[in-house]
């Protein structure tokens, strides 16, 4: 394999074997463990400097404030962008709010479209159908061909009357990578704007919003090895800056009358009241961490792992698998014929192999692949061929349970 996954797993203390042996984590795609780089850097804040920022003027408020603004210029180089559009949130969730309500409510009328794919997550599909039932906009879907790619053919057809296109980078259930940049252009030549959902392609391959060429990148930190309670919503610049506050309070304004506010300038402005101090710290940690790792690195570990897991897998008799059979990322989405995912995921985790069950967030997507919901294994840079040989074995032992024919 191309990281050396063994080692790197004595840097995450809940991936230690202990007595009882090692338990192997397939759900990174859902969350990911955290190293002690994340830990100590998190830990260090609240015992050494913790002070609300931007606002004390005695050392350690000012340590805080120029951690966390550092923590802004680290993560926005992280993705090739300008700092000024850096804006912290909770997470992937709240950042694509932000842009469905902030720009959505100003700039979409009855009739507008909103091009979404078929395999979003719900993330980026509700809000912006509360959006669009508040504007009278409409959504779309860009549809999958039958290894799950997405179906660009009638993308020039699709892209009438659009005013934002909002897709998926990397699928969380098909394990494929979007052409992102391809429909960014092509978006930009009718006058729309591109946002990125990048909550399951930020952590695991290199992403650059120049070359991607989108409008708004959004992104999660406990999916990239930082705290939960920290994300990202990057912007350009010059489209942030037109648009209004998504919540108002404290830090955000410039002057408070009765008769009315101004507003600080980006990003600032879309930053409400106390932020999440020691999570940007935390992600600031996991992005030099990740960067020690390399990010092409992780992504050809990636797509070694998950080609071999989703080849492992189909060669089970009575084992369904979803998305390409080529080049994918290490997300591989399956069933076990006649047994229910819950059930599948149970008698792997007395295994001690820990996947996801359910619809992850996308139920038209499984709706799509007329079923109901699926069990997920995801890997990331801390597992290796021995973790696919324990979930090849531990499917095995469900086949047995549930006397799977084949
Ligand atoms: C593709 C995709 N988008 C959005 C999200 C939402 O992320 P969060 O729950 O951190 O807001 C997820 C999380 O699973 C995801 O996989």
């Amino acid at each position: 394999m191309i990281l050396p996954a063994r080692r790197l797993r004595e840097d995450f203390p809940i991936l230690r074997s202990t007595e009882k042996g090692r338990w192997v984590y397939l759900d990174s795609a859902a969350t990911t463990q955290k190293p002690e780089a994340v830990l100590q850097a998190v830990e260090d804040y609240y015992r050494r400097y913790n002070a609300n920022v931007h606002r004390g003027v005695y050392r350690i408020a000012a340590e805080a404030t120029e951690r966390y603004e550092e923590a802004r210029r680290r993560v926005a180089q992280f993705i090739g962008g300008d700092p000024r559009g850096l804006i912290f949130t909770r997470n992937t969730s709240e950042a694509i709010n932000l842009v469905a309500y902030a720009w959505g409510l100003d700039n979409l009328k009855e009739g507008d479209v909103i091009l979404l794919t078929a395999a979003e997550h719900h993330s980026n599909l509700v809000p912006w159908q509360l959006v669009a039932r508040r504007t009278g906009a409409r959504l779309r879907a860009i549809p999958l061909d039958e290894e799950g790619h997405l179906d660009l053919s009638r993308l020039p057809e699709l892209l009438d009357g659009v005013k934002m296109v909002a897709i998926s980078h990397a699928s969380n259930v098909l394990g494929t990578v979007n052409p992102v940049a391809e429909v960014a252009r092509a978006a930009h030549e009718v006058g729309a704007l591109v946002l990125v959902d990048g909550a399951q392609s930020v952590p695991r391959m290199p992403v650059d919003v120049q070359a991607l060429g989108c409008d708004f990148l959004a992104f999660s930190g406990h999916k990239m090895l930082a705290p939960m309670g920290i994300g990202v919503l990057w912007g350009k610049p010059d489209i942030l800056e037109k648009m209004e506050p998504f919540l108002g309070g404290g830090e955000m304004i410039g002057r408070v009358d009765w008769e009315g506010s101004t507003w600080r300038e980006i990003p600032w402005k879309f930053e409400a009241g106390t932020p999440n101090v020691g999570g940007a710290i935390g992600l600031m940690a996991a992005v030099e961490y990740l960067e020690k790792v390399g990010m092409e690195a992780i992504a050809r570990h990636e797509e070694a792992l998950g080609e071999l897991m989703a080849r492992r897998l189909r060669e089970l008799p009575g084992v369904k698998v979803y998305g390409p059979s080529g080049t994918r990322t290490g997300i591989v989405a399956f069933n076990v014929e006649g047994v229910h995912p819950h059930d599948v995921s149970q008698v792997l985790d007395e295994e001690g192999v820990a996947i996801r069950a359910g619809h992850h967030c996308c139920q038209p997507l499984h709706r799509l692949l007329q079923v109901g919901s699926s069990c997920r294994a995801s890997v990331y840079l801390y597992n290796d061929e021995e973790d696919v040989d324990r979930l090849v074995e531990a499917v095995q032992k469900v086949r047995e349970v549930f006397r799977v024919p084949g």
